[in-house]
């Protein structure tokens, strides 16, 4: 059969013409399509989306530019148990990632792809993750048949032809095969979302050796933007390791002092842990003059720059895919001005004047609503509007705290890492490691909490560097790679906090009041980065006495610091058992230097009161 191949795009890459070739005759599409990237493409695109019924346009005078989809109700989420890394030795992949033989699974995926996409247009999406020719940055090509795809893209990535010139003739790419896994026989109907609706046959698979990505069955998020946890992290991670950098699950933000000092941090958190409120997090009034802006909000690449010894790191991305509900004027204004106009919209539910509203975007919902499924809903109902995990993507560009630096090539140099799980118990609100070794370990042990059942029986769902879903190889050995990049010649690595905004008191309620006062944690994290505020030795790290936090314009007594910051001994301990259970899974994998520094806590524990607090006279230091 021949095929037509449409678009404005020109290209020579020998390598790129022959992988597209050779994987349009695997899914036999009916067109293909290369995407140029262009304004009046994506304006293409779209009304196409709109025709075939995946988009509802959204009203213009509210949400110009804007559109809403609405997925297959199979179809919602990362699927992470049919994420697979498939490479060549089982250890290699680890005890944390599903793994599968790399030629029993090609096997599986040719059978899948053949003919998947006919009836449908292949689309080829040449996108850059970082700065166009940012020597951090890196080029990938996702080959779709997902015009949903397609729109997000442009959006997330830097796309089309400019890509293509950067990749020029011989450059090398990351190869991204995507399809929604639903061929049209010649004169069926499509419907607006199509999917394999089963699980098993849903298949997010990574070739970290050969550095390839084979998504079948999905259209949704991480499933499908084969750019962001495919490639920005787990073959990333794996490249990150082979060439000595890091690609994490980190968001980076600028820090402000009133003398005009600027410090860059990043930051890991697990899903779900408002990674996107804090990289845009606006400081309260009372802290004059100190000012945050957003670098990214997801993901870090991140090099040691052997010239001056400092990390340097660029966000891959170029929008946010962030969670809708829960975003309102109080938790994230600048989320909102992001996506007022340029944005999609992905199972929210859609107002009776063209908008789309979400659970906590208003106090009071309004009085009729189409939800997440296209149903009739009303505030009587008994099910969420929008859905729990419903999306929206957004240009970054369009971020009020956009950093002025974002899309410096060379990156932004990085200040301090930032670890913070969510534990409601017995973790201090902020501290810092002893030294770069300890920090891997703080890095390394992080979760967030599976039950609130009592003490005893208290265990934390680990999520090592927020990385156990991302990690594109053995968790042991990335552990390893985070301690030799500390320990390289390029200078004094960035020291490295734990962070936990979710301690509770005793009825439940959290202590901490969060949002913008997570300003004044940031504020003596980077005076620690100066030298110049003080700390207090414990038995996990370095603590901020009171005196040393700013308390202008908020009310929090010594008293409920005491409450975030205290420690008590016989929950460290069991925490630091069930630690060793974690490192027990990756047997000779483990670094020694990680149950080394779980001993030197169990040891300092050993030593210290039943309770321990932060000393007065400490308190009144400045
Ligand atoms: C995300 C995630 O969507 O971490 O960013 O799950
Ligand atoms: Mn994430």
């Amino acid at each position: 059969m021949t095929m037509t191949h449409d678009g404005n795009t020109r290209t020579q890459n020998s390598q790129l013409l022959a992988w597209v070739d050779k994987m349009a005759a695997l899914c036999t599409p009916d067109r293909i399509f290369w995407c140029d990237g262009s304004e009046e493409e994506y304006k293409h695109i779209c009304d196409q989306a709109v025709e075939s019924g995946t988009f509802i346009r959204l009203n213009p005078e509210k949400r110009p530019n804007s559109f809403l989809a609405r997925s297959h109700p199979s179809d919602v989420a990362r699927v992470e148990n049919r994420t697979f890394i498939c490479s060549e030795r089982e250890e290699d992949a680890g005890p944390t990632n599903n793994w599968m033989d790399p030629k029993a699974m090609r096997a599986e995926l040719n059978e899948r792809f053949r003919g998947c996409m006919r009836g449908r247009t292949m689309y080829i999406i040449p996108f850059s993750m970082g700065p166009l020719g940012s020597p951090i940055a890196h080029i990938g090509i996702e080959i779709t048949d997902s015009p949903y795809v397609v729109a997000n893209q442009r959006i997330m990535t830097r796309m089309g032809q400019p890509v293509l010139d950067v990749l020029g003739a011989d450059g090398d790419f990351v190869p991204c095969l995507h399809s929604v896994g639903a061929p049209l026989e010649p004169g069926q109907d499509d419907v607006p979302w199509p999917c394999a609706a089963n699980i098993e046959d849903k298949y997010i698979v990574h070739f970290p050796e050969t550095r390839e990505i084979w998504s079948f069955g999905s259209g949704y998020g991480g499933n499908a933007l084969l750019g962001k946890k495919c490639f920005a992290l787990r073959i990333a991670s794996v490249m990150a390791r082979d060439e000595g950098w890091l690609a994490e699950h980190m968001l980076i933000l600028g820090v402000e002092s009133p003398q005009g000092d600027k410090h860059y941090v990043a930051a890991a958190f697990p899903s779900a842990c408002g990674k996107t409120n804090f990289a845009m997090v606006i400081p309260p009034k009372s802290l004059d003059g100190w000012k945050v802006t957003t670098v990214g909000d997801d993901i870090a690449w991140i090099k040691p720059n052997p010239e001056d010894g400092r990390f340097y790191g660029i966000n891959p991305e170029y929008g946010y895919f962030g969670v809708a509900p829960g975003t309102n004027e109080g938790s994230n204004p600048n989320a909102l001005a992001s996506l007022k106009e340029n944005a999609i919209f992905t199972n929210t539910a859609l107002t009776d004047d063209g908008d789309v509203w979400w659970e906590g975007l208003t106090k009071e919902p309004p009085a009729h609503l189409i939800d997440w499924q296209g149903k009739d809903w009303t505030p009587n109902s008994d099910r969420p509007a929008a859905h729990p995990n419903s999306r929206f993507t957004a240009p970054a560009s369009q971020c009020p705290s956009i950093d002025p630096d974002w899309e410096n090539p060379a990156g932004v140099p990085i200040s301090a890492f930032l670890f913070g799980g969510r534990v409601s118990k017995n973790f201090p609100l902020v501290f810092q490691s002893f030294n770069w070794e300890h920090g891997v370990y703080l890095a390394a042990t992080m979760g967030s909490e599976a039950t609130a059942a009592a003490v005893s029986q208290q265990s934390m769902r680990r999520d090592p560097m927020a990385m156990l879903p991302f990690c594109g190889y053995n968790m042991a050995e990335y552990w390893k790679h985070w301690l030799r990049i500390g320990r390289r010649k390029v200078g004094t690595p960035p020291p490295i906090f734990r962070v936990n905004w979710f301690r509770k008191d005793d009825r439940g309620h959290f202590i901490w009041p969060g949002f913008g006062d997570n300003m004044r944690v940031l504020k003596w994290i980077v005076e620690r980065c100066e030298g110049r505020a003080p700390a207090v030795e414990s038995a996990f790290g370095l603590l901020p006495p009171y005196a040393a936090m700013s308390w202008e314009g908020l009310d929090f007594s010594q008293d409920a610091y005491d409450s975030i910051m205290r420690i008590d001994k016989e929950i460290a301990q069991h925490e630091s058992l069930d630690q060793a259970e974690l490192f027990a899974r990756f047997g000779d994998h483990m670094p020694r230097e990680l149950e080394q520094q779980r001993e030197l806590l169990l040891s300092r524990l050993f030593h210290s009161p039943d309770v321990w607090h932060l000393p007065e006279s400490d308190a009144k230091a400045s």
